[in-house]
C-alpha cells in the first residue's frame, strides 16, 4: 500500500489492477498537483514575456532542466525537451545520420520497439547507409556474443533499447560501452522503459545519447527528454526551426530569399532543439515526477520490485499452459510477456479486462523480436511500484480461470 497512496487513480479504483505500466504509468500526486498549480496560475509563455509572470514561468522551465540533469548526471544544456522517447529518437537518428562519415554503419539489434528501428531504416534506406541488426536468443535477449563479428564492420552507432518493452531484460550496457569505445562508435539508448524503475546516471551509463518519455515516469503525456552528450549537441543542426531558437538572423533582402550557409543562425544547444514553444508545463511536471521517485528510499523500492518480480515469475512458471517469452531470472525488471495455450492474446486482455486486470495484448510495437521468436502477439503484465503481491495472488486466479474458459470453449 506504501506506493499506492501516491497515486490517486490507483487508490480510487481497487477494483481495476493496472498490469500495463510499460505502456503508460499513472500520474503520482505531486506530477497531479503540480498540473493543478500550474493550470490555475495566470498562464503565459515561457522565454518571451519580460513581465513577471513570463520571467516566473520561464525561470520554472529551465528549474525543471537542472532537476533533470543533475538527476540523470548530465551537464543542463546535454537535455533538451521533446514529445517523448520516439521523438527524442527520431532527432537524434536525424542529427547522427547527417554527420556520420560515408563509409560508417549502424548496427540495433531484433529486440528494438519500433521507435529505435523504423527511424533508422527509413534513413540508413534514405542515405544508403547499412543498417546491422544483432540477433536476439530464444528467450528474446539480445545476443551480445555476437557483437565480435561487427568489430570490422565500421559501426558509427550502435542504437539499441536499456530495456525491452516486450521481455523487460536489461541489456548489458557495460559491455556495448565498451565495445563502441573500442570500434568507435556512438552508443544510442532507448530508456523509455528504464526511467520509471531506477533512474540511471548517464556518465556512469556511457552512452552518447538516452532518451526518455515521462508518461512511463509517472508524470504526463507529451513530455520527453532527449539526453546527448554536450559536444554532439554543439556539432548537429537542428531538425526543426520556428521561434525561440536563433541566435541572430540577419536581413534577408535578396530575391528570391536566401540564407548564408556560413552564417551561425543558431541559438546554443539545448535551445536550438527547441523551436516553438515548449512543453514546458509537462517538462515541469516531468522534473516533479522524477524528483518524486528519487527521493523514495531507494533500497525499499528496489526489494519491492524485486518481490513483484519474483511472485509474478514464480506464477508464470508453474502452469505448464503458459508459454513464456523471455523467461530469464536476472537483469529484468517486472514486464511478462506470455501466451495462454488455446486462447488468442487479444481474446484473453479482454477476459483478463473483465476480471479487473488492465493487460495489453499484440505485437507491442516490437515485430522484429516478435517474428524472430516465431510468434505474431502475445500478452504483456507490465507492473510499477504501485503493484502490490496481493494484486499478483489475484491475477494467479483470474489466469486460472481464464484457461478453464479456454479449454472449455474447445468442447
Ligand atoms: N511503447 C509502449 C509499449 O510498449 C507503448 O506498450
Amino acid at each position: 500500500m506504501k506506493y499506492q497512496h501516491d497515486f490517486p487513480a490507483i487508490f480510487a479504483n481497487p477494483q481495476r489492477h493496472f498490469f500495463d505500466n510499460a505502456a503508460t504509468t499513472q500520474a503520482c500526486q505531486v506530477a497531479i498537483d503540480t498540473k493543478h498549480s500550474l493550470d490555475s496560475q495566470f498562464r503565459t509563455n515561457i522565454a518571451r514575456g519580460v513581465y513577471q509572470e513570463a520571467e516566473k514561468i520561464s525561470e520554472a522551465y529551465e528549474e525543471a532542466r537542472q532537476t533533470i540533469a543533475e538527476l540523470i548526471g548530465a551537464k543542463n544544456n546535454e537535455i533538451v525537451f521533446c514529445r517523448g522517447t520516439t521523438d527524442a529518437l527520431n532527432i537524434s537518428a536525424r542529427c547522427i545520420i547527417e554527420n556520420l562519415s560515408p563509409e560508417k554503419g549502424v548496427l540495433i539489434s531484433d529486440a528494438e520497439h519500433h521507435s529505435n528501428f523504423l527511424p533508422w531504416l527509413e534513413l540508413c534506406k534514405k542515405h544508403n547507409i547499412p543498417l546491422y541488426r544483432l540477433p536476439v536468443n530464444t528467450d528474446g535477449a539480445i545476443d551480445f556474443a555476437q557483437l565480435t563479428n561487427f568489430d570490422n564492420n565500421n559501426i558509427g552507432i550502435v542504437a539499441i533499447t536499456h530495456c525491452s518493452n516486450v521481455t523487460g531484460i536489461i541489456s548489458d550496457i557495460e559491455l556495448v560501452s565498451k565495445w563502441c569505445k573500442k570500434n568507435q562508435a556512438l552508443l544510442v539508448l532507448d530508456g523509455a522503459q528504464m526511467m520509471q524503475h531506477s533512474i540511471p546516471n548517464m556518465r556512469e551509463l556511457g552512452a552518447d545519447v538516452y532518451c526518455f518519455s515521462g508518461h512511463k515516469a509517472f508524470a504526463t503525456s507529451g513530455i520527453g527528454v532527449l539526453y546527448a552528450k554536450e559536444q554532439l549537441l554543439e556539432s548537429w543542426q537542428p531538425v526543426t526551426w520556428g521561434g525561440g531558437m536563433i541566435l541572430k538572423l540577419p536581413p534577408v533582402n535578396n530575391n528570391p530569399l536566401l540564407l548564408q550557409e556560413e552564417e551561425n543562425l543558431w541559438a546554443p544547444a539545448p535551445q536550438k532543439f527547441e523551436a516553438g514553444s515548449p512543453p514546458y508545463e509537462q517538462a515541469i511536471i516531468l522534473s516533479k515526477a522524477l524528483k518524486w521517485l528519487a527521493d523514495l528510499e531507494q533500497e525499499p523500492l528496489k526489494k519491492h520490485h524485486q518481490a513483484l518480480f519474483n511472485k509474478a515469475y514464480e506464477i508464470m512458471n508453474c502452469y505448464d499452459f503458459i508459454d513464456n517469452i523471455g523467461n530469464v531470472k536476472e537483469s529484468r525488471n517486472p514486464i511478462f510477456s506470455f501466451n495462454i495455450k488455446s486462447i488468442h492474446p487479444h481474446d484473453a486482455a479482454q477476459l483478463f479486462d473483465s476480471l479487473g486486470f488492465c493487460l495489453r495484448a499484440g505485437h507491442h510495437c516490437a515485430k522484429p523480436l516478435l517474428h524472430s521468436l516465431g510468434i505474431d502477439a502475445c500478452l504483456r503484465m507490465s507492473l510499477s511500484c504501485y503493484n502490490t503481491l496481493e494484486e499478483l495472488e489475484l491475477f494467479e486466479h483470474a489466469l486460472q480461470k481464464i484457461y478453464q474458459q479456454a479449454k472449455s470453449w474447445q468442447k
